[in-house]
């Protein structure tokens, strides 16, 4: 496709950890090329590449370096606008832009939970995706608000969906060892992370606790039912760059075995996006498996992996999982959001 073909597109919090992966997954896109960006006061007015802290492997896409970063009140000649906003102002200034006629493509939690705003892993509930249709700002200017899920919520509920779709769940129990690029850049000191755990992230517990049960809840009469089982979860900080690892032990409502339930692991639908991987969820029968170094860029960073199913002498079984944090759990997944937008034509 020709460059001038693509969908052009905005950043907003262009700087930060999410914002660095949106624009190096964006440099070579099919559908989408970034034309402008955009981060805090202090940020705006200048280029891009002597303004951000670049932490991708890749180079600054040569579309972007020299783009001047503007304010998050600006107009945008884009009409999709990826956010990877600090979550203290995100909420704000995604619903400035959604009043205004935007598509907001956001990772932050502020309006994940809101009544019309769905919350979305395209493979799981696209169907929440109606949701879009009332909110206010679509019906009056064709701007909305859509969202991406935590990053820990995705590895858990991506594991999950197919379990609790066959066999039902009641209980879910999950540890988490969460990456260091989870708490953005800089994050954490590293005087405070290296050679340590650090077993308390602010916010966490509570999003990993009530975000799945609005992704599995069933979409009708215009609202979405919260699914019905508990979660327990307690997060702690590892001393790893990249990928949320978990231990994960559940109760299903219907009884079934070890195969049975390997066996639904592999029922995901591909969606054929341009973002969306082969394998939505693999499975590996290996104690040693999934690890953050071996399995963080499986499909490109988008296939969560498990590994392990055993019985659990509390629940009745447990697993490991793991999901890359900045790209399954953030920049990719709100880039699989847009593509299912265009696809599907919510965009007006
Ligand atoms: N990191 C992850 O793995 C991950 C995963 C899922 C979701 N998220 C969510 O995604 C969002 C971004 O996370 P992050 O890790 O990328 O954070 P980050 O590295 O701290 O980046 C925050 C961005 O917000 C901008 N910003 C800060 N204050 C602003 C203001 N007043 N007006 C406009 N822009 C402002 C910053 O721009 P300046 O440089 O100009 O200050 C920066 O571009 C958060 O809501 C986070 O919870 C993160």
């Amino acid at each position: 496709m020709n460059l001038s073909n693509k969908i052009k597109t905005g950043v907003l919090g262009c700087t930060g950890a999410v914002g660095q992966k949106l624009i190096s997954l964006l440099g070579n896109h099919p559908l989408f090329e970034v034309t402008e960006v955009a981060a805090s006061d202090i940020s705006a007015g200048i280029k891009y590449s002597e303004r951000v802290n670049w932490k991708e492997s890749s180079d600054i896409p040569k579309s972007v370096k020299d783009l001047t970063i503007k304010k998050c009140s600006d107009e945008f000649d884009s009409k999709i606008l990826f956010s990877g906003l600090d979550s203290n102002v995100a909420g704000e200034i995604e619903e400035f832009y959604a009043n205004k006629g935007y598509a907001v493509v956001s990772n932050s939690k502020n309006h994940r939970m809101s009544a019309d705003v769905p919350l979305i892993i395209p493979e799981v509930n696209h169907s929440h995706f109606e949701l879009i249709h009332k909110q206010q700002t679509y019906k009056k200017s064709g701007g909305f608000i859509v969202t991406n899920p935590n990053c820990s919520t995705v590895v858990l509920a991506v594991t999950l969906y197919p379990v609790y779709k066959k066999f039902g769940l009641k209980k879910v129990m999950v540890t988490t060892m969460q990456a260091v690029s989870g708490a953005g850049y800089p994050g954490i000191p590293s005087m405070d992370i290296l050679g340590n755990v650090v077993p308390y992230i602010k916010d966490e517990e509570d999003k990993i606790e009530t975000e799945p049960l609005k992704i599995f809840g069933t979409f009708s009469g215009g609202a979405v039912k919260f699914a019905d089982f508990i979660i327990s979860a307690s997060c702690n900080r590892v001393p790893v760059r990249d990928g949320h690892t978990m231990s994960v032990s559940f109760e299903t409502e219907k009884k079934a075995s070890k195969n049975e339930i390997i066996k639904s692991f592999g029922e995901y639908e591909n969606l054929g996006l341009p973002s969306s991987p082969e394998v939505v969820l693999r499975y590996f029968d290996n104690p040693f498996r999934p690890q953050p170094l071996l399995d963080g860029m499986t499909g490109n960073g988008m296939t969560v992996s498990a590994g392990n199913l055993r019985e659990c002498n509390i629940l009745d079984w447990k697993i490991n999982a793991f999901g890359h944090n900045t790209i399954r759990g953030a920049a990719g997944a709100a880039i699989l959001n847009a593509e299912y937008l265009v696809k599907n034509k919510f965009l007006k």
